[in-house]
């Protein structure tokens, strides 16, 4: 069974309206919604779901138990004996799997392609979508991946695509990956190979890809400072764009 919870509790959020805040956040990897989101969440008062992460959890699954996260016959038996988690803790998520803080280890390159892989399985998308629905009715979220606005939330009143240049992305993909130790393989031209290939995964498969529908926001992160980001997402939101 999959599962959240989280800890945080929801602050007050001052807007004119009285149904839950849904704001959904989508875009390629590496252009930054994730680092928005979690900043708009505390300006808010609101939590953040970085759905990437339950991707990555699944896939860390598979990948441990030698399975390739693309190969549905053997991935569909982990769904029900699967349980991922998450807790918000001073605004940072953390991640379970099956009880084990995964937080750190779902972040490698490896495991990114594996969640890009195991994305592409309806039934995957399905069991983790209903989680993620099931979530945002009890909590105003902000809820950052691939198509939050398109099927998980298409209702949501605030939708944003979030974009960078494909070598902007890399770079803070290699900053990332780097200031934790990890990657150290990797080169700037690698990884933009890499982000290319996820893009191209995420993008093109047949259910749920990643897509910017039209009434979404478009934010070029390229040439922006992360406050730069954050104000305009939340100068859109209150002038209810
Ligand atoms: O956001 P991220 O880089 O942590 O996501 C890792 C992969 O997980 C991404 O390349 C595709 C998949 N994913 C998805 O299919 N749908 C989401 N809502 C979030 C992530």
């Amino acid at each position: 069974m999959l599962y959240w919870s989280i800890g945080r509790k929801v602050g007050q959020l001052k807007m004119k309206r009285k149904q839950r805040i849904h704001i959904a956040i989508d875009g390629p990897a590496g252009a930054g919604k994730s680092t928005v989101a979690k900043h708009i969440a505390e300006r808010l008062s609101i939590l953040h779901l970085d759905t990437g992460a339950m991707y990555r959890a699944m896939a860390l699954k598979a990948l441990r138990l030698g399975i390739e996260p693309g190969d549905a016959e053997h991935v569909l038996p982990l769904l029900p004996r699967t349980e991922i988690t998450v807790e918000n803790k001073n605004g940072i998520q953390h991640t379970y799997l099956d009880g084990e803080d995964v937080s750190v280890l779902i972040r490698t390159p490896e495991v990114a392609k594996g969640a890009s892989d195991i994305g592409v399985i309806p039934e995957v998308r399905i069991k983790l979508a209903e989680s993620q629905r099931q979530f945002a009715q009890e909590h105003d979220v902000i809820m950052d991946g691939r198509e939050i606005g398109s099927f998980v939330l298409p209702d949501a009143p605030y939708k944003f695509y979030v974009t960078a240049s494909a070598e902007e992305r890399a770079r803070r993909r290699l900053a990332e990956l780097r200031e934790k130790g990890l990657g150290m393989d990797k080169t700037l031209q690698s990884l933009q190979e890499e982000i290319l290939a996820r893009d191209h995964t995420d993008s093109t498969r047949a259910f749920a890809p990643l897509v910017r529908v039209p009434e979404a926001v478009l934010i070029d992160t390229t040439d922006m400072s992360i406050d730069d980001a954050v104000n305009e997402v939340l100068r859109c939101i209150i002038a209810g764009e």
